[in-house]
């Protein structure tokens, strides 16, 4: 599957068009594998002006970027890769929660994993195939540029997540007419004291979470899934209608 990107070229120029923007958001999925292009400083500049527009919570956008591509990202995807084999301990500034047991949100994690080991043709005691799986997600999957997403520690902790959220929702929408894929990738920001380190990001800031962007390898099998959503029928109580 290709990205139709001149079908949504006009989104950027043109008068908002509600059915494009449908397309878009159905179009929209996480791109675990690239092609070796590289994508230039200024449509990533254009597409971080794109992701401002998101809304937030009186108008405080509360949110940072470092890009990183070329030699950075590939000295983040080295010392990612040997934390990551050393066996090194995440140290995320929002720590990741195991899913309660037998929970329906355990269950939608499994389902995931399961899709995308199926179409890697990775089996489950596969424990290297799984492993070597993680790495290409520490090499934020041969993207040539990440986005890295932070927040100052001024702010109460989960209070930006929101407005964060939307940001990165409209960077992953507005990457799209660019013929651009994106990942959100929480383990990209795993060793947060590295990630300090290469960036040079302040101790008063809470890292969040990164993006991998790039031109997607439609080849892959990985970019070949497209996840299931619940019906909204059995998530949503309405009222007065
Ligand atoms: C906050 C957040 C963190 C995520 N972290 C990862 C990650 O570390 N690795 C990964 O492969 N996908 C990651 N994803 C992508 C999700 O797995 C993906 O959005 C979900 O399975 C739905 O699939 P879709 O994006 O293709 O629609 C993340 C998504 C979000 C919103």
């Amino acid at each position: 599957m290709t990205i139709p990107c001149c079908f949504f070229w006009h989104l950027l120029q043109g008068p908002y068009e509600p059915m494009d923007l449908i397309e878009a958001i159905k179009t929209r999925k996480s791109i675990r594998a690239y092609l070796p292009k590289p994508v230039s400083k200024e449509i990533l500049q254009e597409i971080l002006a794109l992701s401002c527009q998101a809304p937030s919570g009186v108008n405080q956008q509360p949110w940072e970027f470092a890009i990183a591509s070329g030699h950075v990202l590939e000295e983040i995807t080295k010392r990612n890769i040997e934390l990551l084999t050393a066996g090194a301990p995440q140290q995320r500034d929002y720590p990741s929660h195991d899913k309660p047991k037998d929970s329906v949100y355990r269950k939608r994690q499994v389902a995931l994993a399961v899709q995308l080991y199926q179409a890697l043709d990775i089996q489950r005691d596969d424990v290297r195939g799984r492993f070597d799986w993680l790495l290409q997600g520490a090499a934020f999957f041969g993207a040539p540029a990440a986005v890295i997403i932070y927040t100052d520690k001024a702010l109460p902790e989960a209070g930006p997540l929101i407005d964060i959220g939307a940001v990165v929702q409209t960077l992953c929408l507005g990457a799209l007419p660019y013929g651009l894929g994106t990942c959100i990738q929480n383990q990209g920001v795993q060793y947060s004291d590295m990630l300090r380190q290469v960036l040079n990001i302040s101790e008063n800031k809470r890292i969040v979470t990164s993006i991998s962007i790039g031109y997607p390898d439609f080849s892959h099998p990985a970019n070949q899934i497209k996840t299931g959503r619940e019906p909204v029928e059995k998530l949503s109580s309405w009222y007065g209608f």
